[in-house]
């Protein structure tokens, strides 16, 4: 015959001994599952005798009553010492510092295009865009790039595959087919404006990426120019020269700039330059205002005859200036950048350190950059 009261005591004390709601269960199933041992004891109630019966009836049903609260009750204090374990490890310190957010910065070249824009739009030029895949007539031809000319391969050209017709696009090797481009849709429009007693001057500057196959610290296969173009009946060389010379001491944020021309070939311009602004070398940086070296920065010269021609304007009535610079390189002179390579290679810690805050938005009123 069992001892009930020893059985008790025991399931009563490993109950409240049980050190995880998995050994809690366990002992359940071993005391009061199906076969469990308080289980057998019920079972056996039906084959006692009437007296036996109501002797052991009501002290099994207690020790089930008593062992059944006992495990209930452990598993109710279990369960809360694993709840405030959780919420002690889950809970939130306010306190800690938020995590940095992180911020856009406007990249140098186009923060030196946006002060080029700001300088020019001032002067009264306004702006136009071109296709970066270009065809040969707007990129050489029309250019007044001479068929198998030299200049065509100094420009270490992309060519894109042949199409359907047999001709062969390219990936612009500069801005200057936007020239192109600018004056054959002013000169459609031509015989209406004169008409109108509103004759061109065409005043604008062009933007935009050039490709060429080259790679070194101040060459990259992707770069930006800046196309200036200024068409009309009486423009000259000392035009171009004020307008370069004024952006110069606007974009460099100094009287002191001292520039030259110096006599220079380009197949579109006629005379031709390229300008050189004096500036110090000294000490592994450039210093623009001081000094007594040269860095070419810029070409630039008349329009060629030619080139007014190929866009249908009468060289005897039109003439104008045109030049070409060189964002990146200007941008990188400016704010101290060593190699020009590294503005495209996509590291994030370069554009942290030499990037602009996009609310620096450049003003000639108020301060370029
Ligand atoms: N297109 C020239 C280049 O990429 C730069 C240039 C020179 C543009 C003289 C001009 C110009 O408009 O007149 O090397």
């Amino acid at each position: 015959m069992t001892d009930l009261s020893q059985l008790e005591s025991d399931l009563l004390a490993r109950a409240a001994g049980a050190g995880d709601v998995a050994a809690l269960e366990a002992l359940r199933v071993e005391a009061l599952g199906k076969s469990g041992q308080i289980s057998e004891l019920l079972k056996g109630l039906g084959r006692m005798s009437p007296d036996e019966r109501r002797e052991q009836g009501p002290k099994i049903n207690g020790l089930r009553d008593a062992v059944a609260a006992a495990i209930a009750e452990r598993k109710a204090a279990l369960e809360a010492v694993e709840l405030d374990a959780k919420l002690a490890a889950e809970h939130v310190d306010l306190t800690l510092p938020a995590p940095p957010e992180r911020r856009g910065r406007v990249h140098p070249t186009m923060q030196a295009l946006d002060e080029m824009i700001a300088i020019f739009a001032e002067m009264g030029f306004a702006l136009a865009e071109g296709p970066d895949i270009e065809d040969d007539f707007h990129n050489f031809t029309a250019l007044n790039f001479p068929p198998k000319h030299p200049a065509r391969e100094m420009h270490d050209t992309f060519w894109l595959p042949e199409d359907e017709r047999g001709e062969r696009k390219l990936l612009r090797t500069h801005t200057s087919p936007v020239q192109v481009r600018v004056m054959q849709r002013v000169n459609e429009r031509l015989p209406s404006w004169v008409a109108n007693g509103q004759e061109p001057p065409i005043r604008v500057i062009v933007p935009g990426r050039v490709y060429r196959s080259d790679s070194d610290a101040t060459h990259t296969p992707m770069f930006h120019q800046m196309e200036g173009l200024v068409i009309d009946r009486t423009i000259h060389m000392g035009h171009l020269k004020w307008t370069l010379e004024t952006f110069c001491r606007r974009f460099f944020e100094t009287e002191k700039v001292v520039t030259r021309f110096r006599p220079h070939h380009f197949p579109f311009t006629e005379p031709s330059a390229e300008m050189d602004v004096q500036c110090d070398r000294s000490g592994g940086s450039i210093k623009i205002g001081e000094g007594s070296d040269w860095l070419e920065i810029l070409g630039g010269g008349m329009v060629h005859p030619n080139v007014l021609k190929n866009v249908g304007l009468d060289p005897d009535e039109w003439q104008g200036f045109a030049f070409g610079l060189g964002v990146d390189r200007l941008g990188a002179l400016k704010y101290g950048m060593p190699d020009l390579r590294d503005m495209f290679a996509g590291d994030v810690r370069w554009i942290d350190h030499w990037g602009f805050s996009a609310f620096q938005a450049p003003n000639p009123a108020t301060g370029l950059s």
